[in-house]
């Protein structure tokens, strides 16, 4: 069994984009700009995007933090993005989600211009990732391709059950893994909170990409010996004996699943620790695709 480790994969990209960005700067050009777009206050959000911010500082890029009062109308919030879009100084921006009630947020990822859209939450991403197309690919799904494809994980011709429809996770790496190229070429299942007989389908799978929110769902029995697991799940479960009061749980019953498969990732350590650096690569891409 090999753990896919996702805290060593998003450093080794991150290293990947730092000395990009110092060839940039020896080549005199511009380094990429990211912008985060944070409203009010929640301490889950401010974490995160604090994290994003620092990230970027670490591999050379320019960030702004942009905090707005947690009151602010959709209106004035549009307004701001359309400064965004207009602003040729910044390569991408993302806006953390989520969004105060009062705040409609499909309305406002439809304003963000696709170009600039490095979270890759806008239909127009979404649309040309679909269709082969250059597309900035969400940092969840993105992250687990870089990770099958970096350990090497068998893909082509192997049958991979995702469970999960979400438009962030569950329905792209659906489509990518069942596009041509590496870490592709899957026979993809999508199942869900409706499909019947779960079970029967995962211990036919030799990928289980587990997408669904529930703690440790997916059990030993479910799987079949060699299979290949990668787990999105992050859910705080309450746990006294933690100083935190919680412990983070994956999909996975992690140490029984691990014995029967041939890679896993960990909870914390897997998917989790690559999104921050897909963010990074988004707007590497950004820079390269906006001055082409
Ligand atoms: N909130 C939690 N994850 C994300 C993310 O990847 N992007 C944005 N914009 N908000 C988030």
């Amino acid at each position: 069994m090999k753990i896919l480790d996702g805290k060593k994969t998003s450093n080794q990209i991150k290293e990947e984009i730092k000395a990009e960005v110092s060839a940039m700067k020896a080549r005199g050009e511009r380094v990429p700009h990211l912008a985060a777009v944070l409203v009010g206050n929640d301490g889950a959000s401010l974490t995160y995007v604090g994290s994003k911010v620092r990230s970027c500082e670490y591999v050379g890029f320019d960030s702004t933090l942009i905090r707005l009062e947690e009151d602010i109308t959709e209106q004035a919030l549009l307004e701001k993005i359309e400064a965004l879009n207009a602003d040729s100084s910044l390569d991408g921006y993302i806006v953390q989600l989520p969004l105060p009630k009062h705040i409609d947020e499909e309305k406002i990822l439809l304003a963000i211009d696709p170009k600039k859209d490095v979270d890759g939450f806008h239909p127009a991403n979404f649309g040309r990732m679909a269709l082969e197309l250059d597309a900035f690919i969400p940092a969840t799904p993105f992250g687990i391709m870089q990770l099958l494809e970096r350990y090497e994980v068998p893909t082509s011709g192997k049958h991979c059950v995702v469970v999960g429809r979400s438009h962030i996770v569950g329905r792209p790496i659906s489509i990518l893994m069942s596009q041509k190229g590496p870490a592709g070429n899957a026979t993809v299942t999508v199942a869900h909170s409706r499909t019947e007989n779960l079970a029967a389908l995962t211990r036919q799978a030799d990928i289980v990409v587990m997408a669904l929110g529930i703690p440790e769902y997916l059990t030993a029995d479910m799987v079949k010996e060699g299979a290949a697991i990668i787990d999105v799940g992050i859910t705080r479960v309450p746990d006294e004996n933690h100083p935190k009061g919680y412990v983070i749980k994956g999909d996975v019953a992690y140490e029984e699943v691990a014995q029967k498969s041939s890679f896993i990732t960990p909870v914390p350590g897997g998917v989790g620790p690559m999104t921050i650096a897909m963010l990074l690569k988004n707007t590497l891409l950004a820079r390269q695709w906006n001055q082409a």
